[in-house]
């Protein structure tokens, strides 16, 4: 949600900016900006549009210098428009500034600029009204005349004054044309990373962006204020006291973050799943003990035994995927386990016992509902776990301990690859929790058979691409699909209802098979198809029931099945797609990929921008 990439260093900024920005894409889209200091002046090109518009735009009018920032948006406050792209200035047009998060409180402090006779206001958004409010403190300070070091405490020194009077979440970087070669980030519930180069140093509010020019990687922690210079830097707290900081290793490099010769990133992580899920499980799976290791846990046996209860909160594709692992860890560990909305989790009062177990699901690791329960739930003292993709993202780090899915990045905006690997992790855990109870070890190693299989099953899968391309262009002009399924299969539906909405604008609606009959069935006709998830399991029958009801309405079903189910279909369905067997609690690994490819293959026969849906952003890091 919102990228920012920020250089200070001795070669041109302009190309670098524009670069992590087009890798920050996915973040949002609606317009971009750049601000670059040239010759003791602060210049800027910004536009409402892809990163393309403002690279076109700045081949026309080119911009020259070693310093600046840049931005790519997800509106929140205010239009798309030319005027409300960042970088915001101040009054006297002097430092730019760009932002990722909510100021809550701005237009209280907009109206105190105002009554300070400060009326330059150009944008309508929440981010202007803070760069007004440091450059104000700023040029207050600096009254008198000062010297170079003197100016850049004194921006440093306005940063922290105007932070402290925020109310909301930031992730920003900021420059001066009076205080050459420095940049300011600071952070509060948006990320923000240093990147440590030779003689130049790099702001982003995600690695991908700068992972071209250096590994090494500073992940700023809330309330953190970074000075940037070519070559030092300095963290302190808003307070201004000087802080500690690790170097990390970015975990992956430039080329894993290329499309290599995919038309898009979603085809290329949807192909990637039979080693995503690989790595998800490698190194996890105990054959003697007929269970899994998650020492990432940091729970003692004792502690994992007596867990009583387990929640499980994400959002979007990670909420959907908790809801998968409710049957999976009751069904094989038989403790009661609820998935809740993160947005909703965090402000309702839901009764937790002492024994409960939060898991707070996120790919990204940043979502602001998933982080805001993950916080809410440790103030209640409630021992809460991550399922992350993203290392060192805050979630990660603010939790008690928890499970990484090893996925590597993923930019397409519709997750596909993330989603499998939390679904082998919550097998794992459902496993682990199952074998420290009641499940048998001839039950725990037909489970790990089965995750075995599966990164050979999934490469069955894939080989359907070319059968469902065909179905998506017989069914390229349709108003809808619906989605149903049962028992493990439900959330999938939900899952496959959700990547159409994503990707192609459809209507799409997820359903327990059985709920057609108490309203949806209304909305069968001959141009809204049905995907009925129909796996050759012990509910198989009873869906081919809900099948009959559609096709009796004139509906179009596709039917994806396994094993015999085939056979058994040919007279209902108009398509049949068929997967390997699998048990049914590993099922839903298999079946959802269909669903990514249908919605893939369809959102490219309607032309529409598949890595990138509108309104749509990968990391949304606002409420
Ligand atoms: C956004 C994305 C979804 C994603 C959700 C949760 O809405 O568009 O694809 O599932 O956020 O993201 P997370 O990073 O927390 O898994």
């Amino acid at each position: 949600m919102c990228g920012i990439v920020g250089y200070v260093g001795r070669a041109e900024a302009a190309p670098i900016l524009l670069d992590g920005l087009r890798r920050l894409e996915y973040r949002g889209y609606d317009s971009a900006g750049v601000a670059i200091v040239t010759r003791g002046h602060l210049e800027t090109r910004k536009c409402a549009g892809r990163i393309v518009a403002l690279a076109s735009l700045m081949t026309k009018q080119p911009l020259s210098g070693s310093f600046g920032v840049s931005h790519t948006r997800w509106a929140t406050h205010g239009k798309v428009t030319d005027e409300n792209a960042h970088p915001h200035f101040d009054a006297s047009g002097k430092l730019a500034l760009v932002h990722n998060g909510v100021i809550e409180n701005y237009q209280a402090l907009k109206e105190q600029l105002i009554q300070g006779g400060d009326t330059n206001f150009r944008s309508e958004t929440d981010t202007e009204v803070l760069a007004h409010l440091i450059g104000k403190l700023y040029d207050e300070s600096c009254a008198s005349t000062v010297d170079a070091p003197q100016k850049k405490a004194r921006l440093l020194t306005a940063v922290r004054t105007a932070l402290q009077q925020v109310i909301g979440t930031y992730g920003i970087a900021l420059v001066h044309a009076e205080v050459p070669d420095f940049m300011i980030g600071a952070r509060r519930g948006s990320p923000l990373v240093l990147g440590v180069g030779k003689e130049e140093n790099f702001l982003a509010s995600d690695v991908s962006a700068i992972v071209a020019y250096t590994r090494d990687a500073v992940y700023l922690n809330d309330f953190d204020v970074v000075a940037l210079e070519r070559d030092k830097f300095e963290i302190s707290s808003l307070a201004g006291e000087i802080g500690d900081y690790r170097v990390s290793k970015v975990e992956f490099t430039a080329e894993d973050i290329k499309k290599g010769d995919f038309r898009h990133y979603m085809l290329k992580e949807i192909f990637e799943q039979p080693n995503t899920v690989r790595d998800a499980m490698r190194g996890r799976l105990s054959l003697e003990e007929c269970t899994a290791k998650l020492g990432g846990l940091n729970m003692t046996p004792a502690q994992l035994r007596d867990v009583g209860r387990i929640v499980l909160t994400g959002c979007g594709t990670a909420l959907h995927a908790g809801r998968v692992g409710e049957y999976l860890i009751e069904r094989l560990a038989n403790i009661p386990t609820e998935v809740e909305y993160a947005s909703e989790f965090r402000h309702r009062n839901t009764p937790i016992t002492p024994e409960t177990l939060v898991f707070a699901i996120s790919q990204s690791g940043e979502t602001a509902d998933t982080l805001g329960a993950l916080r809410e739930s440790r103030r209640k003292g409630f021992r809460t776990l991550g399922i992350c993709n993203n290392v060192a993202s805050t979630i990660a780090r603010e939790s008690d301990g928890g499970v990484y899915m090893h996925a590597g990045p993923e930019i397409g905006v519709a997750a596909t690859k993330s989603f499998t690997s939390q679904l082998v992790i919550l097998t794992l855990l459902g496993l682990l929790f199952g074998r420290m109870r009641n499940l048998s070890t001839s039950e725990g190693s037909r489970i790990i058979e089965a995750l075995e299989a599966l990164p050979g099953q999934i490469e069955e899968v894939l080989n359907l691409s070319d059968q469902i391309k065909a179905i998506a262009r017989t069914y390229a002009d349709v108003n809808g699909v619906l989605f149903f399924g049962r028992q493990f299969n439900f959330p999938i539906a939900l899952e496959g209802a959700l990547k159409m909405k994503e990707i192609t604008y459809l209507f799409a609606e997820g359903h327990p098979s059985a709920e057609l009959k108490h309203g949806v069935i209304a909305l069968v006709r001959p141009d809204l198809p049905s995907v009925f998830i129909v796996p050759d399991d012990a509910v198989f029958s009873k869906n081919l029931n809900n099948m009959e009801q559609v096709k009796a309405r004139k509906g179009p079903i596709i039917a994806l099945t396994s094993g015999n189910g085939a056979k058994q279909l040919k007279n209902v369905a108009n398509e049949i797609i068929s997967v390997p067997e699998a048990p049914d609690c590993v099922m839903p690994i298999l079946t959802v990929i269909p669903l990514q490819l249908l919605a893939y293959h369809l959102a490219v026969e309607l032309g529409r921008d598949v890595d990138k849906p509108r309104n749509l952003a990968k990391s949304v890091t606002v409420e």
